[in-house]
């Protein structure tokens, strides 16, 4: 008997395939700017864009055209000094841009990232002594950023420092200002990795000397994973993140096996790169690798899966389901 496959009808492998990416999955970051009518291009991460609130209003409301569900905020400031101060100014970029999308768009989930870096002259992500960062004194100043975040109508911090006991830290801080419902998700996980290249650039984050290595983790590492992953939930943490998503999805799968708690794998500004430009030469697809990518991390046990390819893939998805 001759075997054939069907090519032009979908396959009804199509309606019983075991994942599926959905509009639930994805969450999109943007870079805000303090001021107005600002949109900057980023070089190395083309399609992204830096805007000041009152067009980033008009991106996220395009966002939520596509089926967008939540977003993920990193500030940027012409006010950098030695203490991060910027970084818990009510008037700065991140709380301005909180607090104008939850005017708008109050069911768009809110996630902002708490961190030193954008705001450090040196651009480490806590305060340096000498060749060192230290760490206590790191603590308070994230936990008012994290406040200021939460005063604004941020739903979900997402502290990327890596600092020790800073989810503790900070959920007791945001329980002592009565933000007991305010979540959040740790990047527990996150190596010390090549793939935040083009972030740097993004975020004007770039470290003036030395590395993160000291307190981001050895990409050699696994077992430490589970270990940071466990602490930071005993901590409080509501959600763990590992980061970044591709070459890492043996510990999204362990992590998954091994914790309750959600899963968000962050596909990173590297990971994004790498498949624009390829796709710009015509050396790849691009919409059927984004694709195919995000549904690996999705297999691979991930509930979240942050990506600058978001707000495409929605698109692309949305196009697939009208086929
Ligand atoms: C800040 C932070 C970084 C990223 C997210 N939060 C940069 C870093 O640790 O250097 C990277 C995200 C990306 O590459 O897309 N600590």
């Amino acid at each position: 008997m001759k075997r054939f496959r069907r090519l032009r009808k979908p396959h009804i492998r199509n309606f019983v395939q075991e994942y599926r990416l959905t509009s639930h999955d994805l969450w999109q970051p943007f870079f805000v700017l303090e001021g107005k009518g600002k949109k900057e291009d980023i070089l190395s991460m083309p399609g992204i864009k830096r805007f000041s609130v009152d067009l980033l209003l008009k991106e996220i409301e395009n966002y939520i055209h596509l089926g967008g569900k939540a977003g993920l905020l990193f500030g940027l400031t012409s006010h950098k000094d030695l203490l991060a101060k910027n970084s818990y100014d009510p008037k700065g970029a991140v709380p301005m841009a909180i607090k104008a999308i939850k005017k708008y768009f109050p069911n768009f989930l809110v996630i902002t990232d708490v961190c030193l870096c954008a705001y450090t002259t040196h651009g480490h992500c806590g305060v340096v002594q000498g060749e060192n960062i230290d760490n206590d004194k790191t603590l308070p100043i994230l936990a008012k950023m994290a406040i200021c975040h939460a005063q604004a109508g941020s739903d979900w911090v997402a502290p990327s420092d890596m600092m020790d006991f800073r989810v503790s830290y900070l959920r007791q801080a945001l329980n002592n200002e009565d933000f007991k419902e305010v979540g959040i998700l740790s990047y527990a996980v996150k190596y010390a990795s090549a793939f935040y290249g083009p972030f740097r650039e993004a975020a004007h984050s770039g470290a003036s000397f030395g590395d993160r290595k000291t307190y981001q983790m050895n990409p050699a590492n696994s077992r430490e994973a589970l270990k940071e992953a466990r602490q930071d939930v005993e901590e409080g943490a509501d959600m763990i993140m590992v980061k970044p998503a591709l070459a890492y999805l043996d510990i999204v799968h362990r992590l998954r096996q091994e914790l309750t708690v959600p899963i968000a794998a962050y596909n990173v500004s590297g990971e994004y790169a790498m498949v624009k430009a390829a796709s710009q030469h015509g050396w790849l697809n691009e919409q059927e690798v984004v694709l195919e990518s995000l549904l690996s991390m999705k297999r691979a046990g991930a509930d979240i899966i942050i990506s600058y390819h978001a707000k495409d893939a929605l698109k692309w998805l949305k196009t697939h389901e009208n086929q």
